[in-house]
């Protein structure tokens, strides 16, 4: 909790500009701590807590303590393209909160054999397991320690099918033996539950392929939430239950616009079916009949390096400029130079459109953040929606650290890892300068046909230092 807030505080400051008006938002805190000072008298005096021994509500408050310190020490020191590896990190304790919760509140409680909390108890447990692996498998693809693409058992559905149907039959263990009060027993079932899920969320989220990803780290957010709700039920707790549903719920919904973004089917996405994806819009339109330059050599010809000089000439000249940020502007913080870079072409009379894919970087809004961080007009700053169809009418297409988002093999092969995804068409432009260090993959490890067409520049090096060196050699041509 103490975690999440300073990093969300630290995000919401980034949008600010010195020239905005003052904000008030800490009256926010006036019915905040109006509603603890109703709540906790209240919550004291309740049962749980007016019997609660003064050695327990210390530990609580210890415990309490050092949480929030350890979430505030963490959140204050990572940086913000970190951001995402954070968010699944701490969706992992959520989920293995739930478990242990789950099975400690049935062991102090055995008594308590209700269905619905029986059935609560059971589902905490599922879920928080499959949230826990799940976000530990997330968290090591979006930091790099295992690879992006598909890793998964042969015959994975038929596992995930074996895993899921066996924790159903552990729950119904679970429930004969609670009833019977054969309290072992029924704690070994949950823990099978607990192995089945946590087998299912490490091995349902390895096998994401690539550019899916995203879709599957806002499942575990909503995931996180239902086992929150799961362990709400457990515990009793309104407060719980109420959090972890609006949790659950607003991830779910934001899982369904990645989908949309990403024209994905939720279901494909988690069972890893490829082909379940329509080509729809412009992205419909087949490679070939793309205007201007001929599209990706098959033959994979040499591609065409330039320098910042040139490239910076090549901006000169443009009256029209696109500019398409990705991952890479993040890594190398390249988004002040940007936003110098930005200003002068703007103060020169240019036409400058920032166009943002809605899976750009490594979460949800990510690249958005950054430009705003930098200064860089909001006007300025488009959704990939925005500009579809109109790539053509620039003059240049900057390619700042982006890859799968602007890989024209997303509408041409339907075989790619990313076939259907929508892109940014910057090949369509009359010329492309690409800015990055190599030729390599991105996030999907999908070859780039791009780099290889006959209107692309590729301009290698890290991007802060190439667009810094831009702009100087920019300057001193007027
Ligand atoms: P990517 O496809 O990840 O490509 C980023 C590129 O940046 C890399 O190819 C890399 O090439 C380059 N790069 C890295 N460091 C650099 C540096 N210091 N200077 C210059 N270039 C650098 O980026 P994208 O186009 O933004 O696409 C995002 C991908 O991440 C999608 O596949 C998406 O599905 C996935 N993803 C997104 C999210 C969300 S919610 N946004 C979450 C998880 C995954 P070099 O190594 O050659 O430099």
């Amino acid at each position: 909790i103490v975690g999440g807030f300073l990093m969300t505080g630290r995000m919401l400051d980034m949008f600010r500009r010195p020239d905005d008006p003052p904000s008030y938002s800490k009256l926010l805190m006036i019915p905040v701590l109006g509603l603890m000072a109703f709540y906790i008298p209240r919550a004291t005096a309740g049962p749980r807590l007016a019997t609660a021994s003064g050695g327990l509500l210390t530990q609580a408050a210890v415990a309490l303590g050092a949480g929030g310190s350890i979430g505030l020490i963490i959140a204050a020191r990572c940086a913000i393209t970190d951001l995402p590896q954070l968010v699944a990190a701490f969706h992992s304790l959520v989920g293995l909160a739930a478990t242990i919760t789950s099975i400690a509140a049935y062991m102090s409680h055995p008594a308590a054999t209700g269905a619905a909390h029986l059935g609560a108890a059971w589902f905490g447990v599922l879920i928080g397991a499959v949230t826990f692996t799940g976000s530990i498998v997330a968290f090591a693809k979006l930091q790099g320690l295992v690879p992006s693409k598909e890793v998964s058992l042969p015959g994975k559905n038929v596992w995930n099918s074996v895993a899921l149907g066996a924790s159903l039959y552990f729950g119904k263990m679970f429930f004969d033996f609670a009833c019977v009060g054969a309290v072992g027993d029924a704690v070994g079932s949950l823990a099978y539950v607990a192995a089945l899920g946590a087998f299912l969320g490490a091995h349902a989220t390895l096998a994401v392929g690539g550019g899916d990803t995203p879709v599957v780290i806002t499942v575990l957010n909503s995931s996180s939430g239902w086992a929150l709700c799961a362990e709400g039920f457990v515990l009793g707790s309104q407060l719980l239950t109420v959090v972890g549903a609006l949790i659950g719920a607003s991830g779910a919904i934001l899982s369904q616009i990645m989908c949309v973004a990403m024209n994905r089917s939720i279901v494909g996405v988690l069972l890893g079916i490829k082909g379940t994806l329509k080509p729809k819009g412009s992205n419909a339109k087949p490679g070939a009949a793309v205007d201007g330059a001929m599209l990706c050599d098959a033959e994979r010809g040499e591609c065409i390096v330039s320098d910042s000089e040139t490239a910076a000439k090549d901006l000169f000249d443009a009256k029209t400029v696109l500019i398409v940020p990705g991952y890479g502007l993040a890594v190398s913080k390249a988004q002040y130079a940007m936003a110098d870079l930005i200003k002068h072409l703007r103060d020169a009379g240019k036409e400058v459109i920032v166009a943002v894919h809605p899976v750009a970087g490594r979460m949800p809004g990510q690249l958005n953040v950054l430009l705003a961080e930098a200064g860089v007009p909001y006007d300025i700053v488009k959704e990939m929606e925005e500009i579809e169809g109109s790539e053509g009418k620039f003059d240049v297409s900057l390619v700042v650290g982006a890859n799968d988002t602007v890989n024209p093999s997303a509408v041409m092969d339907p075989d790619s890892e990313l076939a259907g995804m929508p892109v940014i068409q910057v090949w369509r432009s009359r010329k492309v300068l690409v800015l990055k260090r190599s030729l390599a993959g991105g996030y999907a490890d999908v070859d780039n046909p791009l780099f290889f067409n006959e209107n692309t520049n590729m301009v290698l090096g890290d991007a802060k230092a190439t667009v810094d060196d831009m702009y100087s050699k920019l300057k001193n041509l007027g």
